[in-house]
């Protein structure tokens, strides 16, 4: 494992909490999921190309090799957003977003003073396999964010420890519905990619974690029977959405043909609702105020002279954000490695 890697442990550990929104809140949220559909992949969302997802994952990329969503597979995980910043985009749910509780717990959790919700967003699943290998949600620094730089670029800058300073404090809750009975639960790596891991085991109805998931390996479980992990079919494009025949059920869509039904008792339903922190108002002014921001050039140029520092190779890129050559090298640069005592995957 990458000398980098030991840095990556949470703020505090985990901490487990029930009921996370009430019988109420939970039908509304899910009722905003049925109607507002279907939703699409996460791959889809976060990723132009197959190389950024490489570069996401502590990957790396053989040269002279160029990737294909079918070198990838598609997990069949889908996404949608219920809020972004301070704004809600559904105002039947404003009270899980504005959430005094949420707030109360995320502010213990860090010691700070201050907290405003940024995101809010759940996945969707039927059936699959484990998500993935253990990854590192995508953290912020003062002056780039979700909405100016890419994911890889985020990733990247953290994975390299360079960039602490800028770097914003975040934390999540984490809340599960699923009744199904074979895995569906999440793993994840509190001491750090070289300790133990802890496993939320499901069924759960309304359990949820407080973490700080950009500094904590994770990963959901595989999920469901076996033979209905990988349906057939799947795009990049592929939809999740309420089955029109079934008042409870769901199903997944490509190209206008049904891949598969989901019955209500194996879908997963993860609601994940994220605040930023602030120690004091020192820290909220130096944020708002953007007297310490970071510039995406002036990221780019720390990369490249640490790169030159480590020894590494390369010719300098003219449009560094643009260059799939330029971001599988960062990828194989700040391959951190990650946990290597992953959970065997629940069987049915
Ligand atoms: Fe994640």
């Amino acid at each position: 494992m990458h000398e980098l890697a030991k840095n990556f442990t949470p703020v505090a550990p985990p901490q487990i909490i029930e009921n996370s929104y009430s019988d109420d809140q939970h039908s509304r949220l899910l009722k905003v999921v049925r109607e507002n559909g279907p939703w699409p992949l996460i791959l889809a969302e976060n990723f132009k190309t197959p190389e950024e997802v490489i570069a996401t994952t502590s990957g790396t990329l053989p040269e002279g090799v160029t990737l294909t969503w079918d070198m990838i597979g598609l997990n069949p995980v889908f996404r949608g957003y219920l809020a972004r910043g301070g704004t809600c985009f559904y105002p039947e749910i404003e009270d899980c977003y504005y959430n005094s509780r949420y707030l109360d717990l995320v502010r213990g959790y860090w010691d700070c003073q201050y907290a405003e919700p940024e995101t809010f967003l759940f996945n969707i699943q039927g059936p699959t396999p484990i998500g993935g290998p253990p990854h590192l949600d995508g953290t912020v620094f003062r002056g780039m964010t979700m909405e100016n730089t890419p994911l890889w670029l985020l990733l990247t800058m953290a994975k390299s420890c360079l960039f602490n300073h800028w770097r914003s404090k975040k934390a999540q809750v984490i809340s599960w519905y699923y009744k199904g009975q074979i895995g569906g639960g999440f793993n994840c790596w509190p001491d750090g990619p070289a300790g133990a891991p802890l496993q939320i085991q499901a069924p759960m109805w309304g359990r949820a974690v407080v973490v700080e998931n950009e500094m904590m390996f994770h990963h959901g479980q595989a999920t469901g029977p076996q033979s209905l992990r990988k349906p057939a079919g799947m795009d990049i494009s592929s939809t999740f959405g309420a089955d029109p025949n079934d008042p409870t059920g769901w199903q997944i869509e490509t190209f206008g043909q049904i891949n598969q039904h989901i019955p209500a008792e194996e879908m997963r339903f993860l609601v994940h609702w994220g605040a930023r922190l602030f120690k004091d108002l020192g820290d909220f002014k130096r944020t708002y105020d953007h007297s310490d921001d970071i510039s995406a050039d002036q990221a780019i140029n720390m990369l490249i002279g640490d790169m030159q520092t480590r020894g590494v190779q390369f010719e300098v890129p003219t449009d560094p954000l643009n260059d799939n050559n330029f971001v599988g090298l960062l990828a194989r640069v700040y391959d951190i490695g990650g946990p290597q005592n992953i959970p065997a995957d629940a069987v049915d």
